[in-house]
């Protein structure tokens, strides 16, 4: 008997994808430090590429590098389902976050080809470009061009911590791709779905095999920088100092009290912090932090977010202060379409799951405005990730892959 296309994943080819991607950028203990448009990430992608080839899929490639399989349907004019994410990491990142979203796609087209399933419509395995930020700030440049939420060209000064530009290091890129055909930046499928490991706790605390996600709350990012004066550290007496490290602890201290959240519901980080000269006998001239600020509510998001310049300005003491938002991405919800036929794709092959809410955001977030859209997602240990500790068992990602392939199968012949 011919299996259905969600019982033909194939949960050891899907594991060994992953791990002979996680070869590519490996780091100690496990992790993967592979920052986008860089040789690795072309390594990545040309690994992908014969992949899905040798499964029949026809790849393509637009403007912002966003790279495209697809399995034709019986109606080559029927919009396509898609699905896909992101394989670029956080520098000190995991085996599965994005890469995940992108193998299982993969393997849901080789379980569709396997189980002799047509489609109606096409199915498009997308890997967005560029979705961590890690390299080039903000995340989700891919999915922001493509679904005309923002311009490629925007992001074209945006410079690496090396200094390269990032128009620069995308033309490089794409002059290595010249051999695939490219497609136009923006499409208008049927449907999105992606599929993405928690990276939070709560399906491993309920013991649950998926997670249908219903949303994902809002992420500013800001760039705080201040200016003071480099000084000798023996000599200089603290009245006279401007010290950018004195008013950058000022800054973030009057932050911490704006962003305070008794229900823990809001989510504030500063994870990023460059000083000059950065010498332990100098007074630093200069010190820019970035500010990483998420809350599901839209009311809240814009109202603490609007507040944090001010707030920087009234602390800072002596420095000057300039406040640059770099991405600001308002909560959203998911289609009712895209939810349903996830929660019965589960129900129906007996997986235990519950709607939750994404705290990360992904690409699936800008891809909400064009088509209805959904994630899915699958338990992973401790609810850790942007960590080499990051793990998910092999038959948890292949139930999330057997769900996925089965919405796909669902909405691809509608
Ligand atoms: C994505 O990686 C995020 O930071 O939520
Ligand atoms: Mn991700
Ligand atoms: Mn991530």
């Amino acid at each position: 008997m011919t299996p259905t296309a969600a019982a033909a994943v194939n949960e050891q080819r899907q594991w060994n994808w992953l791990m002979a991607m996680a070869q590519l950028g490996a780091i100690p203990d496990n992790g993967v430090n592979r920052a986008c448009l860089t040789e690795l990430d072309r390594q990545a992608r040309r690994l992908l590429i014969g992949w899905a080839k040798d499964i029949g899929a026809t790849v393509t490639v637009d403007a912002a590098a966003n790279l495209w399989l697809r399995r034709e349907g019986s109606d080559p004019d029927a919009a396509p389902v898609v699905t896909g994410s992101h394989m670029d990491t956080q520098p000190n990142g995991g085996r599965f976050d994005g890469i995940y979203g992108v193998i299982a796609g993969l393997e849901a087209i080789a379980a569709l080809q396997q189980a002799g399933v047509t489609t109606r419509r096409p199915v498009e395995v997308v890997a967005w470009t560029n979705e961590e930020g890690g390299r080039f700030a903000p995340g989700c440049m891919g999915s922001m061009s493509w679904s005309g939420f923002r311009k490629i060209e925007d992001f074209a000064d945006v410079a690496d911590p090396e200094g390269t530009r990032f128009a620069d290091a995308l033309a490089a890129h794409l002059a290595t791709e010249a051999d695939l055909p490219r497609r136009p930046l923006g499409s208008q499928p049927h449907a999105y779905v992606e599929a993405h490991i928690e990276q939070g706790p709560r399906l491993e605390a309920e013991g649950l095999d998926i997670g249908v996600v219903t949303g994902i709350q809002g992420s500013r990012w800001f760039t705080v920088t201040l200016t003071g004066d480099t000084a000798h550290a023996g000599t200089t007496p603290l009245a006279l100092r401007r010290d950018a490290v004195q008013d950058m602890l000022r800054a973030i201290a009057a932050l911490n009290v704006l962003m305070h959240d008794p229900d823990d519901v809001l989510r504030f980080t500063v994870g990023r912090i460059v000083v000059e000269p950065n010498t332990s006998n100098s007074v630093a001239n200069r010190a820019s932090f970035t500010i990483d600020f998420r809350h599901p509510d839209k009311d809240v998001l814009l109202a603490r977010g609007n507040a944090v310049a001010g707030v920087v300005q009234a602390a800072v003491r002596d420095a000057g202060v300039t406040v640059q938002e770099n991405f600001h991405a308002l909560p959203v919800e998911f289609s009712p379409l895209v939810i349903n036929t996830v929660e019965r794709a589960a129900t129906e092959q007996r997986f235990r799951h519950m709607r939750l809410p994404s705290g990360a955001f992904h690409d699936a977030q800008f891809v909400v405005p064009v088509c209805p859209t959904g994630m899915i997602f699958v338990p992973c240990r401790n609810g850790i990730s942007h960590n080499p500790a990051e793990y998910s068992e092999p038959g948890q990602l292949a139930a999330g892959t057997r769900v996925l392939t089965q919405a796909l199968a669902e909405l691809a012949s509608a």
